[in-house]
């Protein structure tokens, strides 16, 4: 696709905005009292912009609808058509621009899901004013003036130009509404020549190489802290939009078969990135998207990775995305939880030192040694060291907590909390618990640097 055009120069050589001009703004215009008003007892105005001003015509939309579905059902098309045209590499590639309504971006999932709206009256039909030409495909060659969704710059990780992307959130339902609508007009056109001609193949690759990064947890099996493919940071005071952790967010753990999202359907950002409701859509589509694939290019060892990788999804959900709830019995999780304790008192890793149950309790015995993510990623925090030890006649596990005391778990010479008078009383308190109770261990681990 060719470079992003410059705006002014775009958008004075493109007929279309001029025929707009004189249009009235639609968020303007749907706001008011539009005749004629419906016959029957709620007096409905007419919502449809004038004929003149509609973005898309379409025969196959006007002779299905009846007048009550008329203000709704083609709005899609009256209204969000920003921009149709052509690749400007490539005569032959025709592309629209369809955004959302009041925002005028174009997002990967919604623009799917508008399209999806008519999915029943499309059928293969090559012509520049069909409905099946909507589906093919999104341009930067629309000329529209690039913005971004908030009045700061984010700051996410890769980088990419605001003059291409709206917005940068990942979410791993947009990735799986691209095969959806991929498999939609497939499966309603059988136009396998439209698919093979551009750069399909090519997307489904970044969409597999991007999911495949994302199957990674947090830590690495030895507890380093495992690079991530994307981070994002926004200032807001939302909580719904910044990631914890330098844009990492909560800790996630690595080899459940799912794949990470940064963000929910909603942009909202997801507290346990393992989010169970895009992984069922990214498989199920990845599946379908499979059989495109299989036709396509021959290319049956890529095809059979997309099958096979939504069946390990699959598993995935069944064994990590489904969670007992005393009320309802077996549901979906929509965020499972990983294992996950805080660092401080009452952290459930303390409930022995605090009395509510004994160190022998087996459910208790299952989530020790579990972290938190309040001092930072590959950070332990003092007081879960110290308690650590309370809860513990295991030598070795005292000896390696003595040692971690609020320091990183890779590098000595990074410590939290210089002055911290509640962790310092803590730790004196548990020098004498652990003589008092375990005075051999107390002699081996201690007394020499205390006497040294
Ligand atoms: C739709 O049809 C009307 C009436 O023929 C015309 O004025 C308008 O320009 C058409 N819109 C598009 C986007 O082709
Ligand atoms: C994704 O692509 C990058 C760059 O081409 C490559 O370095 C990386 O190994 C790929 N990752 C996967 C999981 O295929
Ligand atoms: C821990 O494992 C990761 C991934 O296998 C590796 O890259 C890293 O070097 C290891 N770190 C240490 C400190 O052993
Ligand atoms: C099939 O796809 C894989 C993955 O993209 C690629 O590495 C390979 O070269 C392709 N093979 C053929 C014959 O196109």
């Amino acid at each position: 696709m060719a470079k992003f055009l410059s705006c002014v120069a775009a958008v004075l050589s493109v007929s279309f905005f001029q025929v707009e001009a004189q249009c009235p703004d639609y968020s303007q215009y749907s706001q008011q009292l539009n005749p004629p008003l419906s016959a029957g007892e709620y007096k409905l105005a007419y919502q449809r912009p004038p004929l003149a001003c509609r973005t898309f015509n379409s025969s196959a939309v006007e002779d299905t609808i009846t007048r009550f579905q008329s203000n709704i059902f083609p709005n899609a098309l009256d209204t969000a058509v920003k921009w149709k045209g052509f690749a400007a590499d490539n005569a032959a590639e025709e592309l629209t621009f369809l955004i959302t309504g009041d925002i005028n971006a174009m997002w990967l999932r919604d623009s799917a899901n508008q399209m999806q709206s008519y999915l029943p009256l499309i059928k293969a039909d090559s012509s520049y004013n069909s409905l099946a030409s909507l589906y093919r495909g999104p341009p930067t060659e629309s000329g529209l003036c690039p913005s971004q969704n908030q009045a700061q710059s984010d700051n996410f990780m890769p980088p990419i130009s605001t003059g291409i992307a709206f917005e940068c959130k990942y979410e791993l339902d947009s990735l799986a509404a691209f095969l959806e609508i991929s498999t939609n007009y497939y499966e309603a056109t059988g136009d396998i020549d439209f698919l093979n001609k551009f750069n399909w193949i090519q997307a489904v690759n970044a969409i597999l190489n991007i999911t495949e990064a994302l199957l990674i947890g947090t830590y690495a099996a030895n507890g380093s802290v495992n690079a991530v493919p994307y981070t994002w940071q926004r200032q807001t005071s939302s909580a719904t939009g910044p990631l914890d952790n330098s844009g990492r967010e909560n800790p996630v753990q690595g080899g459940t078969g799912l794949v990470r999202s940064a963000f929910r359907l909603s942009d909202d950002s997801t507290i346990y990135q393992l989010f169970i409701p895009a992984n069922m859509m990214f498989s199920r589509y990845l599946d379908s998207a499979s059989k495109i694939m299989q036709t396509i290019s021959g290319n049956r060892s890529l095809a059979n990775h997309m099958h096979n990788f939504p069946q390990s999804i699959n598993t995935a959900i069944d064994t990590y995305g489904i969670i007992q709830n005393p009320v309802y019995g077996n549901i979906y999780a929509f965020e499972p939880a990983n294992r996950m304790d805080d660092a401080n008192i009452p952290s459930l890793l303390s409930a022995p030192f605090f009395g509510y149950l004994d160190t022998t309790d087996a459910v208790y015995q299952n989530i020790r040694n579990v972290g938190g993510p309040h001092a930072g990623l590959g950070q332990a925090w003092r007081m879960a060291s110290i308690i650590r030890i309370f809860t513990s006649s295991d030598e070795a596990e005292i000896k390696a907590q003595l040692k971690e005391i609020g320091i990183n778990s890779f590098d000595q010479t990074k410590w939290s909390r210089q002055w911290f008078s509640w962790a310092n009383g803590l730790f004196g308190q548990c020098i004498l618990d652990l003589k008092d109770r375990l005075p051999g261990c107390w002699r081996r681990a201690i007394s020499r640097a205390l006497v040294g």
